[in-house]
């Protein structure tokens, strides 16, 4: 596991970050998405476990949820777990916000 740090500040890190966006993010040789809710952030896989859709493109619901674009399945930020629809859980990464920026392990 490897654990990267984007901002060089919390300040920083909130400014990449606008509230409620996703963004796609390379971190070392992987793409990954990143969300932000408020003071809560959220990493996880950037293609949908069911057809690969990139969940870049998707939503975010009041739950703390990622809506996929292409069928809207609803998958939980803080689990990965698919909360509506038929496939696989959506891997989820640490994400952590302290004054030094935001840190992320995959
Ligand atoms: S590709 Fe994401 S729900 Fe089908």
């Amino acid at each position: 596991m490897r654990t990267f740090t984007l901002g060089r500040s919390q300040e920083e890190a909130i400014s990449l970050f606008p509230d409620r966006s996703i963004r796609e993010v390379q971190l070392g040789d992987q793409k990954i998405c990143v969300a932000r809710d408020g003071e809560s952030f959220f990493a996880f896989e950037r293609l949908c476990p069911h057809r690969l859709a990139n969940l870049k493109e998707g939503q975010l619901n009041s739950f703390q949820e990622v809506i996929c674009p292409l069928h809207h399945y609803r998958f939980e930020l803080n689990s990965g777990r698919v909360a509506s629809g038929d496939c696989r859980d959506l891997k989820v990464y640490k994400a952590e916000l302290d004054e030094s920026g935001l840190k992320i392990s995959i």
